[in-house]
Order: C-alpha cells, then structure tokens, then sequence
C-alpha cells in the first residue's frame, strides 16, 4: 500500500517540540520577532505570507508585517529592510518574492542582515550552507529533510533526483542531501528543464523531488515501483471551482501513487513542513542574537 504521506501531522509534531525553546527565550525575556515584507499584489503570495503570520501568532512569535505598493520605487524596498535590520525586536526578516521586475532581487537578498536571514538566501547563508556549516537552511528543503527522517527514508546512499534548480528549493535541496550528515550521504542528481530524458533519470531514483513549478510534470510512467516522491509544486490550473482555480502539483498524483512507495500530497504534504521551518529559523536567530 502507497502511503500517503501526512505533513500536517509532522509538522505539528515539529512545532510541538519548538515550545520549549520559546520558553527559554521568555524566561530570558525575548519574544522572537519576525518580519514579513510584502511589495505584490499576487493572490498566491499574499495567501503564503498571511499563513505565515498566522503560524507566528499561533505559536507565540511576533509577526509585524509591512505591504508595499509593487509600483513603489526599490529604494522604498531597501530602506525598509534597513529599519528592520536595525530593530531589535525583529529577529529575522522574510521579503516574499517574486518581486516586482524593476527591483533586483538579489540586491534585496543582500541587504537583510544575514544574521536575520530566516529564509537562509543570503550568500553569506548560501556559502555556509555549501561548505556544511549551516547557519539557516532553508525552509522547504529543510522541511523536506524533516519529512524524509520522519517517514524512515533512508537518504544514505540512496540515489535522489531533484527535479528543479532554483536558489529556492533546488540547489539548497541538493546541496543539504549531499551533505555528510544523517539527512544526507545521498548521491543527488539535479535535473532541469534542458535535461535530456528526465524520465531515464527518475526511473532510476529511490527518491523523487520534484521542484520545477510545472503542473503535473511528472507521472507514473516516469517511476519506479518502491520510489519515494516529494511533491514541492503548488501550481494553480484554471478550473470550474469556486475561485476559478485548483492546486496542481509537479506530480500527477493518481498515476503516481499507483508506483510509489510514499507520496506527499498537495495540498498538505510539504507546505505545512515550509512554515514550520521558518518558525524554527526565527526561534534560532532569535536565540543566535540573545546570546
Ligand atoms: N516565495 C516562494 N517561496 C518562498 C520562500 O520560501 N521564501 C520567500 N521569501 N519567498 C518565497
């Protein structure tokens, strides 16, 4: 039987176990703080960060979000982010991207103060991250590192497939899989859009992570019988649904499930795992700055 893999239940278990943390951080009298930055009018995007914020308000870290006008000119941006870098109650900043194009993404990465950096895309936090000295890792990967551990998957030696390789997921995914650690050890494969028959390479894989932000990109035909599959898409596909759309992910889930050994869903597989790590980054670099 295919297990459905449940990152509801994982996650809270994970948030249950960050309770302790924020109690030591109060009795030294710190709430965390985190900063959201919002500069998009995209429904997605502000559905992510009010999820966010209402996981802080849940656990007991301070959300304080700030909303610019995606018209607004990049320095409106810039000194925002250099209040908050400046603001002790705010211990880490999350800016939401995409962005609008006429700000430079990068520049924007490079201005949080990397101690704040809660979403671990600094190249300060890029760098330690290659070299296996993590400050933050970053969310989703990091999440799905938690998920592999927490369903049993055994990544040492296993032969992963990373289907995508943004700064987001992709390569911070390969690069914490790589890793010699006890979430690490795999010899990963990263696949993109100019790879040339990526069904080969995922017929190979114990483990399928599929990142590349395409509606059902991958289906059963593509997988082994016994694969693990992780689901990171969240694409919205036009539909005759109350708000015009439906939740794709990069799998398609029905042809999938029938080979795999373990699948996330979407919704409800990685997502939960993607915030919770952020509260675990903002408890971190609120007990980093304590010190
Ligand atoms: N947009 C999509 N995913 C993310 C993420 O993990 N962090 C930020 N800041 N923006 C995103």
């Amino acid at each position: 039987m295919t297990r459905i893999i449940d990152g509801n239940e994982i996650a809270d278990r994970i948030t249950a176990d960050l309770e302790p943390c924020l109690e030591t951080l109060a009795d030294a009298g710190t709430t965390p703080g985190l900063a959201t930055v919002l500069m998009s009018d995209d429904g997605a995007s502000e559905t992510y960060v009010s999820m966010k914020r209402q996981a802080c308000n849940d656990l007991g870290i301070e959300s304080i979000h700030h909303e610019l006008d995606p018209d607004a000119p990049a320095d409106a941006l810039f000194d925002r982010i250099d209040e908050l870098n400046d603001d002790p109650a705010v211990h880490g900043i999350l800016v939401q991207l995409p962005l609008p194009d006429h700000v430079d993404r990068q520049a924007v990465l490079e201005r949080i103060d990397p101690q704040k950096d809660v979403d671990g895309f600094h190249p300060e936090n890029v760098g330690r991250l290659v070299t296996g000295t993590p400050r933050f890792k970053p969310c989703t990967p990091h999440g799905i590192q938690k998920l592999l551990e927490a369903e049993g998957v055994e990544t040492e030696g296993a032969d992963v497939v990373v289907v995508g390789r943004s700064n987001i997921v992709g390569k911070p995914m390969a690069n914490l899989l790589v890793q010699k650690s006890d979430t690490g050890n795999a010899t990963v494969t990263v696949c993109h859009s100019r790879t040339d028959d990526l069904a080969a390479k995922t017929r190979d894989a114990d483990v399928v992570v599929a990142a590349a932000g395409v509606p059902e990109l991958i289906d059963g035909s593509m997988l082994s019988p016994g694969t693990t599959v992780i689901d990171v898409g969240v694409n919205r596909v036009d539909a005759d649904t109350e708000k015009g759309y439906e939740l794709v992910g990069d799998v398609e889930f029905e042809s999938a499930k029938e080979k795999a050994d373990a699948i996330t869903p979407v919704p409800g597989g990685v997502g939960p795992l993607t915030i919770t790590m952020l509260l675990y980054n903002t408890i971190k670099a609120a007990s980093l700055q304590a010190d």
